[in-house]
């Protein structure tokens, strides 16, 4: 899939009408890795679910495209099937569904034909490796009972599976050891050229193994900056206080 996604003139309230984004563009292309950083309550994680279609939000103005379809009032599940992916910041238990079974079920949703149980099951076992992720992780339940690192390598193993067109990332690098966070690191630099990708993150140390082609800031709800890695870096040294204005 090699899909570009447009986000222009973003403006998203929550269902009880408090204003969080406030006129959000961004263009992201195939291959293209983008950043976003920003202080705490500005609107990332809100932009990240707005953008797979959370119902708890509302769009008040601009739009979302993928490719050339218009997805600004899809369902989430047509977005996934169109190719988009969320990896949340918190991701949810799912107690009672089992990891392979509810990938075959997403990889067969995208309707680009079904992978057969076996296949699904070798896939997953040798992308858990890449990842150092336990063997039993992917007979498990869902995510129920994982601990918040391996949570977070959990949405990335989905990830890999499922080979998205546009990858939103909160936060990946959210309380990972430091070998884990080069394992994920390193999975999500080797993307590949048909995939673009929106990672959040606070810190400039993910940004050392995967080195991002823009870097924007969001403040209260709208990007304020845009620039390349040396921007994060700039944000490491000197906070955000620059673009509070
Ligand atoms: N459902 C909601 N109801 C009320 N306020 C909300 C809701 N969702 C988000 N907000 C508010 O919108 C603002 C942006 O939240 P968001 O989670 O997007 O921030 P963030 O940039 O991801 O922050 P962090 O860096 O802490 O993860 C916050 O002030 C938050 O309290
Ligand atoms: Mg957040």
């Amino acid at each position: 899939m090699n899909k570009t996604l447009a986000i222009t003139g973003l403006a998203v309230e929550t269902a009880e009408g408090k204003e969080i984004l406030r006129g959000v563009n961004l263009v992201v292309k195939p291959g293209e890795k983008h950043v976003i950083m920003g202080p705490n309550g500005g609107g990332k994680s809100t932009l990240a679910m707005v953008l797979l279609g959370h119902p708890g939000y509302k769009v008040t103005a601009g739009k979302i495209k993928l490719g050339n379809t218009d997805i600004t009032r899809l369902p989430a599940n047509e977005r996934a099937k169109l190719g988009l992916f969320l990896g949340f910041q918190y991701p949810v238990e799912v107690p009672g569904v089992n990891f392979a079974s509810f990938l075959r079920l997403a990889v067969n949703a995208k309707g680009q034909g079904n992978i057969s149980p076996l296949a699904l099951r070798k896939e997953l076992a040798e992308t858990a490796k890449k990842l150092a992720m336990g063997a039993d992780m992917t007979t498990r339940a869902l995510n129920e009972g994982f601990s918040g690192g391996e949570k977070k390598k959990s949405e990335i193993l989905q990830m890999l599976i499922l080979k998205p067109a546009i990858v939103i990332l909160d936060e990946p690098d959210s309380g990972l050891d430091v070998d884990a966070l080069r394992y994920i690191a390193e999975n999500i630099a080797g993307l590949g050229k048909d995939t673009g990708m929106v990672l959040v993150t606070h810190y400039q140390r993910i940004l050392q193994h995967l080195r991002p082609d823009f870097v924007h800031v969001l403040i209260k709800g709208k990007i304020v900056e845009s620039g390349g890695a040396e921007l994060a870096e700039a944000i490491e040294k000197k906070g955000y206080e620059k673009f509070q204005k």
